[in-house]
């Protein structure tokens, strides 16, 4: 591990108010994304819109790195180009979603537990040989009546140590993704405390096994009331309570915080992340950046639709969407910039 190396590629991918595109759907994700929209589900399709999203110029103003699938950090451009290599080209770093998905955890119904630890150190070298220089691992945690429990929480954070610890020995930064979904009619305040409860015990595993907070990123949730709360909180109160969890229990040490998007909507993603940065970015003591897919992404698929004359329009819709974010977190984002 070289640790100047992983602490500099950590700050870098927070630098300068950009964030992190996530493009690292898993093969079913993807599929089902193409076919809510009506577009086929190829392979052909799929690295279609993978090459729109990487061909978008000026992209690398707002983007710092992509994540990638398995898939996609092996597929290229039509002319035969690496699409890690017109990435890292256009100074955006290419990282890779290295974890197999979720499956249900034994003993514990409506829980899950993230898989892909076996064999994990050799894909880990083979991806930094083609080029990566992160690695994204995401654990899923839902809330309902009884759950998430300990157990389940234990189990996700031990996982999301021993691969964070893994990636830093290969040379690659940890993205560390533990999702609290906003599925549900939970309250804002019910995610506030699984989210806390989740970090605390994610970054208590992640000391003991001796990961370098210095060359990682945190992936959250934001703290939000679930998608049939019947209390919809304000973007500022999500600000506050987002923010509050995370001064609690992330060490400052940490470079970056990276959210994911969740399923909120595109504006309102923006919106929230932009309050963030309107009222804690002078003190709080790491970025609060992002690393969406659905918020970044969701327009452009619209636009394309699986049609090659569509492209340009689906890439000035993407390349409009990162610059929100990038706007974002300067805390100079609006709604006027979705009229413009
Ligand atoms: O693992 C999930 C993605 O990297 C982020 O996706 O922004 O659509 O939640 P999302």
């Amino acid at each position: 591990m070289n640790a100047q190396e992983l602490i500099a590629t950590a700050k870098k991918l927070v630098a300068d108010d950009k964030g992190l595109l996530a493009m690292d759907e898993s093969l079913p994700t993807c599929n089902k994304r193409f076919a809510k929209i009506g577009i086929p589900q190829t392979v052909e399709a799929r690295r279609d819109y993978r090459e729109l999203i990487v061909t978008t110029s000026r992209l690398n103003e707002s983007i710092s790195g992509a994540i990638l699938s398995d898939e996609t950090i092996r597929q290229q451009k039509q002319d035969g180009t690496a699409f890690v290599k017109i990435l890292a080209d256009s100074g955006i770093i290419p990282g890779i979603k290295v974890d197999a998905g979720t499956k249900d955890l034994a003993g514990h119904p409506g829980e899950k537990i993230t898989e892909g630890l076996d064999g994990l150190r050799e894909r880990l070298a083979e991806y930094r040989q083609m080029g990566a220089r992160f690695a994204k691992w995401r654990a899923m945690i839902v809330i309902d009546n009884h759950i998430p429990s300990r157990g389940c929480i234990e189990a996700n954070a031990q996982a999301l140590a021993l691969y964070a610890a893994l990636s830093q020995e290969a040379g690659l930064v940890p993205i560390v993704e533990p999702e609290v979904l906003m599925d549900g009619d939970h309250t804002l305040e019910r995610c506030f405390e699984v989210t806390e409860e989740v970090l605390h015990t994610v970054f208590n595993r992640l000391y003991r096994q001796k990961v370098m907070l210095e060359g990682m990123l945190l992936k959250p949730n934001m703290v939000l009331p679930g998608l049939a709360c019947s209390k919809q909180d304000t973007v500022d109160e999500v600000a506050d309570a987002t923010v509050t969890c995370l001064l609690r229990t992330v060490p400052a040490a940490v470079p970056g915080i990276t959210f994911l998007s969740g399923g909120q909507s595109s504006e309102l993603a923006s919106a929230r992340l932009n309050a963030m940065n309107v009222r804690y970015k002078s003190r709080a003591p790491w970025a609060l950046s992002f690393s969406f897919a659905r918020a970044i992404q969701q327009a452009a698929m619209e636009i394309w639709h699986g049609e090659q004359a569509n492209v340009q329009e689906a890439q000035q819709a993407l390349y409009r969407r990162a610059k929100c974010n990038w706007s974002a977190r300067r805390g100079e984002y609006s709604d006027t910039m979705e009229k413009a």
